[in-house]
């Protein structure tokens, strides 16, 4: 058995992916926390992405877009023969597997972008300051850094009836207000990070029942594969 195996996933592909699994996981339970943790496994992750990506078009055979990157007619060919059963066994990733990797790749980096125009509206990390308070505005300089705040009704008029007469003479006081961007378009943007999140998850299923399916349709452990990078020989 040892010697009709072929060497199919390299240890870059390896580590990217167990590696991303984990970070992945971390970084959706950290989700709702306080602290540090949930940015940086969350730039981790974006740092794997963007390593894929060049592997993508650099890196060893299968792991290249071009080796796996397919038509729809392809995708669809091979989707009906799966279901007849007389479906082509490939070495690398499977028509439809491959269209769920670029899937995978493209949501996760949607969801890790988005969580850093959330944490830029909240003021922290590399695009604090640089988000207009509509939350669509992006610039390059921090030129939203002191843009002025609207009135948007949440608890302001409070500190504004305690504060009245010492406004004009905390400067300081009234800028860290100006500086906080609209509530409403950092609420947008956490839904459409936890939406993207979401998104993440329910592709992540769908591969795990592909991954499934088609180690039973070709009787091959493909997860097995991925830890040793070895696959029987065609
Ligand atoms: C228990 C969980 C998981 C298992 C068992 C698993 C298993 C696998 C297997 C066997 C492959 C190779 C597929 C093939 O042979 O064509 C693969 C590829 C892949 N998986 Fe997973 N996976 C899991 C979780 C995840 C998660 C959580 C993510 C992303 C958040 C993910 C993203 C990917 C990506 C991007 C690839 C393509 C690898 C590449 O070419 O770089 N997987 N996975
Ligand atoms: C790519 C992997 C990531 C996943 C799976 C993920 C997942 C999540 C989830 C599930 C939430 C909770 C949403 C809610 O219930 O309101 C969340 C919130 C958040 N995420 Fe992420 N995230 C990721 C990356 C990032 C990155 C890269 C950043 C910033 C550098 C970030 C910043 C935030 C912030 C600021 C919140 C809001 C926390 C709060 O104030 O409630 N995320 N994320």
């Amino acid at each position: 058995m040892r010697s009709d195996t072929i060497k199919v996933w390299d240890p870059f592909i390896r580590i990217f992916h167990w590696s991303l699994l984990g970070l992945f996981t971390l970084s959706y339970f950290t989700g709702e926390t306080e602290g540090p943790v949930h940015a940086w496994s969350g730039y981790a992750i974006l740092v794997l992405i963007a390593l894929r990506v060049i592997w993508g078009f650099v890196g060893t055979r299968h792991a290249r877009f071009s080796d796996f990157v397919r038509s729809p007619a392809e995708v669809f060919r091979y989707l009906k023969g799966e279901l007849s059963g007389n479906a082509p066994r490939t070495l690398g990733h499977n028509p439809a597997g491959g269209w769920m990797v670029l899937l995978l790749l493209v949501s996760i980096l949607a969801t890790g972008a988005s969580g850093v125009i959330v944490l830029g509206l909240e003021g922290g990390g590399p695009m604090a300051g640089r988000i207009a308070p509509d939350g669509w505005i992006v610039s390059v300089g921090n030129t939203f850094g002191e843009a002025e705040n609207h009135a948007d009704g949440t608890g302001h008029a409070d500190d504004d009836d305690e504060h009245e007469g010492e406004r004009k003479s905390e400067p300081t006081d009234a800028m860290a207000q100006a500086n906080q961007p609209h509530e409403a378009s950092e609420d947008a943007w956490e839904e459409i990070h936890e939406f993207l999140a979401n998104l993440t998850v329910l592709l992540v299923v769908l591969h795990i029942a592909g991954v499934i399916l088609s180690s039973f349709a070709h009787r091959e452990n493909l997860v097995r594969a991925m830890f040793s990078g070895k696959k029987r020989a065609p």
